[in-house]
């Protein structure tokens, strides 16, 4: 594959695919895999907004970078431009699957796919506590590692 691009996609765009994208440019700057890498929301309501504070910290405490990231919604276009979108639930897997067209359909994933956690979803942190956030990462983390080899896998 050319430079794969990959997009993260939650809900708001100010959690957990912001989270994703810290955590993925540092595997993939670590692993010196050239990969594209956003992230987007299924909803427009934080549009322009920083990264949860919430996240930011708990993520740059392990040591990510949210530089340079504003929330968007998912556009049109995502789904030529991008290679893999990867879903951190199955409500947004299925909000993506409704927009997609039928080419594009087999890029949308559960980015939980890659990992090798029992569960298939990254749960919404934006209600619950400080613990929530760290699963989140944990989650990611290990998603984020299974989605590494898969790019190194591919010709
Ligand atoms: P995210 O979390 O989808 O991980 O960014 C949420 C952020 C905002 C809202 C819900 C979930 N909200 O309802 O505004």
């Amino acid at each position: 594959m050319s430079k794969p691009k990959v997009l993260f996609v939650c809900l708001g765009n100010i959690c957990r695919s912001p989270t994703a994208e810290a955590v993925f440019r540092h595997k993939a700057r670590l692993a010196g895999l050239d990969v594209e890498i956003d992230s987007a929301g299924t909803g427009g309501w934080h549009r322009g907004e920083l990264p949860d504070e919430r996240a930011r910290e708990a993520g740059t405490r392990r040591g990510y970078s949210f530089a340079g990231q504003t929330a968007r919604p998912v556009e049109q276009d995502d789904f030529e431009i991008f290679d893999f979108i990867l879903a951190m639930d199955r409500r947004n897997r299925a909000e993506l699957l409704s927009k997609a067209p039928e080419n594009a359909r087999h890029k949308v994933k559960l980015f939980l796919e890659y990992g090798t956690s029992s569960e298939a979803e990254v749960p919404d942190p934006y209600y619950g506590g400080a613990r929530g956030f760290e699963h989140v990462l944990d989650l990611i983390e290990d998603a984020g590692d299974g989605l590494i080899r898969t790019l190194q896998q591919s010709p």
